[in-house]
């Protein structure tokens, strides 16, 4: 049986899922894995390609001619679309606005899914998402399930967004994470829930240290 740690941390868009996950790997040297990033690369690569989202065979192939790899520095994952690194443009609202159609699809979620297993199977990790806790890894050590308040979460985000892109406005921001709530938390596919077995961490009035704190803690017990 395999003995490495596997922390998974999931919740809503935009609460902080990712500058928790890459504050634990750095503490502790485990692997960090965005798997946002990888459904978020796959959308680009199909809006790139018009790939129809209604026509199962074009998106099995276009599923084959995607090849996504991690490249980590200082545990800020940088993500490979077929060689080319897309991590600012992934980002972007044209990915935004379509990243939860796409991983709404079975067979996106089922490749998605092999691959995020195959890179837990044996090195600590700690990898966030949606459905982390739940379908990728049901028997990870730790578990928490990020939420914070939806205004408090769309203000970070147009922040973080906002010095780049002057046109966009916090109302966009607001309507973008609401909208993929929604598809998220109704898909069919491993809807976003909280696994029974999740910490639940709001982080509304938490910063990214607090909420750092919070999760070391309840770590404590599989860290010797
Ligand atoms: O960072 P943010 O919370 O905005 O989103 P993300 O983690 O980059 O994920 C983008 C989208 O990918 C989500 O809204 C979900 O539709 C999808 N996703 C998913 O379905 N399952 C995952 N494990 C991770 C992301
Ligand atoms: O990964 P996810 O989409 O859940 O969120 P994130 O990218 O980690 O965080 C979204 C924004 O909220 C970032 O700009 C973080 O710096 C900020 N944040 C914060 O201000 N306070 C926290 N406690 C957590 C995140």
């Amino acid at each position: 049986m395999s003995s490495n740690v596997v922390v998974a941390i999931d919740g809503y868009s935009s609460c902080g899922k990712s500058t928790l996950a890459k504050a634990l790997a750095k503490k502790l040297h485990f692997i960090y894995v965005d798997s946002g990033a990888m459904y978020r690369a796959v959308t680009l690569y199909f809006l790139r390609n018009n790939v129809d989202l209604k026509d199962e065979e074009a998106i099995l192939a276009a599923l084959k001619d995607v090849h996504l790899n991690f490249h980590s520095r200082d545990y800020n994952s940088h993500i490979l679309l077929n060689d080319e690194e897309v991590s600012d443009e992934i980002r972007l609202m044209p990915v935004s606005e379509n990243v939860s159609a796409v991983a709404a699809l079975k067979s996106v979620r089922h490749e998605m899914v092999k691959q995020q297993q195959r890179m837990g199977a044996s090195k600590n990790i700690v990898m966030d998402g949606r459905d982390i806790g739940t379908a990728v890894f049901p028997n990870a050590q730790v578990k928490v399930f990020m939420t914070a308040d939806p205004k408090v979460r769309a203000e970070r985000r147009f922040k973080e967004l906002s010095p780049a892109n002057p046109d966009l406005t916090l109302e966009d921001v607001f309507e973008n994470l609401a909208h993929r709530d929604y598809a998220d938390t109704t898909r069919a596919e491993s809807p976003l829930t909280r696994a029974a077995d999740a910490i639940i961490l709001d982080n509304t009035n938490l910063t990214p240290e607090q909420q750092l704190d919070f999760a070391l803690e309840k770590l404590k017990p599989f860290l010797k």
